[in-house]
């Protein structure tokens, strides 16, 4: 799809593959409809984006239904978008029997609820053509220890979109799954950094994953999965599992250490080290 002047709704916009992608969409000449729960830091990237008066800023919470309510009651969905990106997401790196049953309950809402739900909300106002992307991850196709629940949100994410995109076929509407692999943000705790550092697993910049992401758009695919050797494992994660196993199997002892280092459970969420600010 051609950009320029589409209406895109943008879920995740204030986090870092969201604002990295809110910069090529704006300077592709599209108009953004940028959601965040952080308006001060919607604000300030729709400032600094090509264009800023033509972008709006959307704040709510899209875990709960009170807060898609207020996202989708909003009068600027009043009019049809053309694209719908579902991007906002969270994860949690730690062994299922460390995670509270809020943790839980958090990566699966936002994750996999929300953005279902807008799915269905907002299907009668996607122009015909339209494009939604569902944001997964290469932890959408490779269950990953330490990553049970994300990994779980992000298959059903796959599943939905794939099923989805079936469903639509023939209507103009098309459903893109896009799949980075670790990506520079601050979603990865601190283990989640160090253990990918100690095994030697690459992370891109969300510039890198912004750039795939508008590709993905342009040409309207259905599967995009970033970077190699993820792509690769994805493939042989659905042919032979057992090679897969015996890979993770090697890296399992560092795995578990990085993810074992959480606070107890019934504790507070934990505390982002680097930001000093609990999400
Ligand atoms: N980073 C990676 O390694 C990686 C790899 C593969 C896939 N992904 C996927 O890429 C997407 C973007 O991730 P990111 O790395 O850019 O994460 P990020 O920097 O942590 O940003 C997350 C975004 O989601 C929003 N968000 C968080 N909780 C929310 C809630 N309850 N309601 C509404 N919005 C909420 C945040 O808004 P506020 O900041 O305003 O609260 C922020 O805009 C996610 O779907 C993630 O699963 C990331």
């Amino acid at each position: 799809m051609k950009l320029a002047g589409k209406r895109i709704l943008l879920t995740g916009a204030s986090g870092g593959i969201g604002e990295a992608l809110a910069q090529v969409l704006a300077e592709q000449g599209a108009i953004l409809l940028l959601h965040g729960r952080r308006s001060s830091a919607l604000e300030r990237l729709r400032k600094g984006l090509p264009n800023p008066d033509h972008h709006q800023l959307l704040v709510a919470d899209l875990m709960t239904a009170t807060g898609r309510a207020q996202l989708l009651q909003h009068p600027i969905l009043d009019e049809p978008i053309d694209v719908l990106i579902n991007n906002a997401g969270c994860n949690e790196f730690a062994w299922l029997e460390d995670q509270s049953s809020e943790q839980v309950e958090r990566q699966l809402r936002l994750n996999l609820e929300a953005p279902v739900q807008l799915c269905r909300a907002l299907l009668p106002r996607l122009n015909h053509p339209g494009l939604i992307m569902n944001v997964g991850s290469c932890f959408g196709a490779i269950g990953y220890p330490g990553y049970s629940v994300y990994c779980a949100s992000k298959f059903a994410l796959r599943g939905f979109s794939e099923s989805l995109g079936r469903e639509l076929k023939d209507t103009g509407v098309k459903v893109i799954h896009f799949a980075p692999r670790a990506t520079r943000t601050r979603l990865n705790s601190t283990a989640a950094y160090a253990m990918n550092a100690e095994l030697g697993t690459k992370t891109d910049t969300p510039e890198v994953v912004a750039e795939a992401a508008l590709q993905a758009l342009m040409r309207e695919g259905r599967n995009y999965w970033l970077g190699w050797p993820e792509a690769l494992f994805v493939r042989l994660n659905g042919l032979l599992p057992a090679l897969v196993d015996r890979a993770l199997a090697k890296q399992h002892a560092v795995i578990a250490r990085h993810a074992r280092q959480r606070q107890p459970l019934n504790t507070e969420p934990k505390k982002h080290q680097d930001q000093g600010e609990t999400r």
